[in-house]
């Protein structure tokens, strides 16, 4: 699903150029549960925004199921991340001015499909998360778990084969954080492909495997037992 080869990125500070990855090869299979470990600065968040076709690669190849979109453009590049992958942020990334339900539509809108099957989709995500009585309220009117459910529902809509979620439990207490993981390991259950970005490692232990990731470069790939 996910191929990454030898994947560099550098980003120009003016008169300088940081090397943030440096040369990343990592395969994920379809209907697989990956989470990535390392500390802060590793370039963690980096990668996952080549993952998700947020930015693209400075070198290196990058196929998405099957496509080479290294050479995509930014037009070709928003309708595939559109399509195949669902994002999970640590700060929720919800639009203030939006109820719960319109939070969950708009990747829907973006896909031009019609108020009735937005409406029928975005209803289905909403009651997945456990959320259909809290579809008019605004972000600041629900708990932190509450907005990050309302997060998955929306990255969950357009049924993406893909999910990535970097620190998903990152703001929230401990009760919220075991709920949204419970949540995370039911959508492996049900065939996703999941990265999981975190630099916690019970967090990671969640996954059926972890990577580590330090100063841009792949470490070790372990199995996790359960
Ligand atoms: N747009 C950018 N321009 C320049 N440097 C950047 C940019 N984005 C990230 N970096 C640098 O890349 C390095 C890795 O950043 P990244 O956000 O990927 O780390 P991370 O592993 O996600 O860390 P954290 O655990 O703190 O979220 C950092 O040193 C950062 O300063
Ligand atoms: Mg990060």
């Amino acid at each position: 699903m996910i191929d990454l080869r030898n994947i560099t990125k550098t980003y120009d500070m003016g008169s300088v150029q940081v090397q943030v990855l440096k040369g990343i090869t990592l395969h994920v299979d379809e209907g697989e549960f990956l989470s990535i470990i390392g500390p802060s600065g590793s370039g963690k968040s980096t990668l996952m925004n080549m993952i998700g076709c947020l930015d693209a690669p400075t070198t290196g190849e990058y196929y998405l199921a099957g496509r080479e979109i290294s050479t995509y453009n930014e037009k070709q590049l928003s309708k595939i991340r559109n399509k195949k992958i669902g994002f999970i942020f640590q700060k929720f990334n919800l639009l203030p001015k939006l109820s719960a339900f319109e939070n969950v539509e708009l990747p829907l809108i973006y896909r031009g499909m019609n108020s009735r099957e937005r409406k029928q989709l975005s209803m289905e995500a909403l009651k997945k998360v456990g959320l259909s009585d809290r579809i008019n309220h605004k972000p600041t009117e629900l708990s932190g778990g509450q907005q990050q459910r309302v997060a998955i529902a929306r990255a969950l809509a357009g049924d993406p084969p893909v999910l990535l979620a970097d620190e998903p439990t990152g703001n929230l207490d401990s009760k919220s954080g075991s709920d949204v993981m419970n949540l995370i390991r039911q959508l492996s259950s049900e065939g996703k492909t999941i990265v999981l970005i975190t630099h916690d490692s019970e967090i990671a232990k969640e996954a059926e495997s972890t990577i580590t990731i330090k100063d841009g470069l792949l470490l070790n790939n372990m199995t996790n037992l359960f």
